[in-house]
């Protein structure tokens, strides 16, 4: 059995994917999620090619029975959580004139809907890492748009802000049990997401993945008597 293991959601690409690399790197084994299972295989097996322990579950965050699955499968796998990413998320842009009850479905569901499930399927795995070692961790990616709403894109505000407000409950709830939440709050971050903006902001003046996993890396690192409770990064040049 592993010593450490970790699910990463949203790990086919961008910020996921960097951080699914970091977290193998320091030795978790780790479970990838995402949606489109051709992309999630490809992204595995490049990982697997590179020496690291990691397996992958297509499915989609936001519907709950696949939340269980995910779960399940990586209870089947590696018997053990010490590390939970809730990266997956989309944005979809529109005024509130145009808002499409669709699109703003989809991302209550992925953004928001979907981070209590995964606490709740993995609490039983999460408590006795952080009773094993009282430093389980659970990042949720949520967005600088969750600490400052954004016009156009109001819904994904939204969703990122009750992140940031879900976060400090869970701190709340579980720190005494060993299992500490952080909230990441990025600008503009250079992955796919992003590609919409690139010809009027150079992917140099965005926020790099390797920024991201800096910070993950810092937080894998802390005492079990500290907890950070969110980061914002914010790009240097508006
Ligand atoms: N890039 C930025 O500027 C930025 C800034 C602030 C916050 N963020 C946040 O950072 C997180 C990661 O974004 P990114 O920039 O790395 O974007 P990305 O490169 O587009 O990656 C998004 C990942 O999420 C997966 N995904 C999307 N919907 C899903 C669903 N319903 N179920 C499972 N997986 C799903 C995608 O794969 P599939 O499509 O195949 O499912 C992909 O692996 C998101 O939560 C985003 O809101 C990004």
């Amino acid at each position: 059995m592993t010593d450490r293991a970790a699910i990463v959601t949203g790990a086919s690409s961008g910020i996921g994917l960097e951080v699914t690399r970091l977290l193998a790197g320091e030795g978790h084994a780790v479970t990838m999620v995402a949606r489109r299972p051709e992309k999630l295989r490809a992204a595995c097996e490049q990982l697997l090619a590179e020496g690291w322990e990691v397996g992958h579950v297509a499915a989609d965050v936001g519907v709950e029975h696949d939340v269980k699955r995910v779960v399940a499968a990586h209870r089947d796998a590696y018997g053990r959580l010490d590390v939970l990413v809730n990266n997956a998320g989309v944005g979809i842009g529109s005024s509130i004139g145009e808002l499409d009850t669709k699109g703003m479905d989809i991302q209550l569901a992925t953004n928001l809907r979907a981070i209590p499930l995964f606490y709740r399927e993995a609490l039983p795995m999460l408590r006795s890492a952080g009773a094993e070692h009282r430093n389980a961790l659970v990042i949720n990616t949520a967005s600088i748009a969750g600490k400052q709403g954004q016009p156009w894109l109001s819904i994904y505000s939204a969703t990122k802000f009750a992140v940031v407000g879900f976060t400090q409950a869970m701190n709340r709830e579980l720190l005494t049990q060993g299992i500490k939440s952080t909230t990441l709050c990025p600008g503009f971050v250079d992955t796919p997401m992003t590609d919409f903006l690139k010809d009027s902001m150079p992917a140099e003046k965005m926020i790099q993945t390797s920024d991201i996993v800096a910070a993950v890396r810092m937080l894998l690192s802390l005492t079990p008597g500290c907890v950070i409770p969110e980061i914002l990064f914010e790009l240097s040049e508006r």
